[in-house]
């Protein structure tokens, strides 16, 4: 008797979080002092058609490692407050500071209107949460999404930290989701197509029955926030780009415990799982050397909160 093919794909099987998260009350917009300089997009909200190459100058190159590394500094100080009854409006205030302190502006903050420094998203959010007056509980998982600019460059990173004691099925996501992004980088060859990212994260994700978000995808960064580069986190061979020498980009997979299609809430940007599973992203940004992909996002000690994570799963 033939076996039977093992189905693949996420499970379907998954119970959804409980409680949902709610939006909960905005604080007030935060202000960014004169001296700070601002990314284009700061005032109108407006970023424009995407206009810069998408490999950076020797200059643009050392600004963003210095620029990274302030990024990956400041996500270690969000992660420093995770912790239950902290509300998502205080991670942005620390973000928000540390930005400021650093010399930076908050990327996120006015990017197409949001309204927020920092984007903090809980359980069943894939992406974008907005800070607000909810307080994390215990058992959470909680993503933040840190992107500096300053001198002329931004520096993307993002973490998802456990709130407290979580269950077991959620450490698992957020630790195949960790593993996921290191395979990426590690697939990833100066020339070779930019499926190969794609590639790597499913294969992983398929491996452990979780879903791979389809609607988010990471991009090309440095000059501009959202460049034209297009990297997703799904296999498609079609997409054959070159990464060349000198690129600089994001890989942020999103991957779910149950099935991977997103919804949007009705405030544009609170992206969550339609079946209401839980969600996990890690995030850095890359240079493309001749040695492979290069962190951009840790410190100058070579630190990052993966690392913080990490030491959170035993
Ligand atoms: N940091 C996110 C990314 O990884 C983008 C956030 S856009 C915002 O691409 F407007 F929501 F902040
Ligand atoms: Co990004
Ligand atoms: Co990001």
């Amino acid at each position: 008797m033939a076996k039977r093919k093992r189905r693949n794909g996420p499970a379907t099987d998954i119970a959804p979080s409980l409680p949902p998260v709610a939006a909960g009350l905005l604080s007030p917009m935060r202000r960014v002092p004169p001296e700070i300089s601002r990314p284009p997009y700061a005032i109108t909200g407006d970023p424009g058609l995407s206009v810069s190459s998408l490999i950076r100058t020797a200059d643009e190159i050392d600004a963003m490692r210095r620029t990274g590394a302030a990024a990956a500094e400041i996500l270690l100080g969000a992660g420093a407050v995770v912790r239950p009854g902290v509300t998502t409006d205080e991670i942005d205030r620390v973000v928000h500071d540390l930005s400021l302190k650093a010399g930076g502006y908050p990327s996120p903050l006015n990017y197409r209107g949001y309204p927020k420094s920092v984007c903090t998203s809980v359980n069943e959010v894939i992406c974008h949460g907005i800070p607000d007056s909810r307080p994390l509980a215990e058992g959470d998982i909680v993503n933040i999404d840190v992107t500096l600019y300053r001198d002329g460059v931004h520096g993307d990173t993002s973490a998802t930290f456990l709130v407290g004691e979580v269950d077991t099925a959620s450490v698992k996501l957020v630790e195949v989701t960790l593993e996921s992004l290191e395979r990426a980088i590690a697939a990833v060859t100066p020339g070779g197509p930019v499926c190969d990212i794609g590639r790597a994260i499913e294969a992983h994700a398929g491996k452990h029955r979780l879903g791979v978000v389809r609607e988010f995808i990471g991009h090309g960064v440095g000059t501009e926030f959202h460049s034209n580069l297009q990297i997703p986190h799904y296999f498609d061979r079609r997409m054959t780009t070159p990464i060349e020498i000198g690129t600089s980009f994001t890989i942020e997979p999103m991957l779910t415990l149950g099935g991977p299609d997103a919804v949007v809430w009705n405030d544009g940007w609170t992206a969550v799982t339609i079946d209401g599973t839980r969600t996990a992203q890690f995030e850095h940004t890359l240079l493309m050397t001749e040695q492979g992909a290069e962190r951009l996002t840790v410190t100058a000690s070579g630190d990052c909160a993966h690392e913080q994570v990490r030491a959170a799963f035993v």
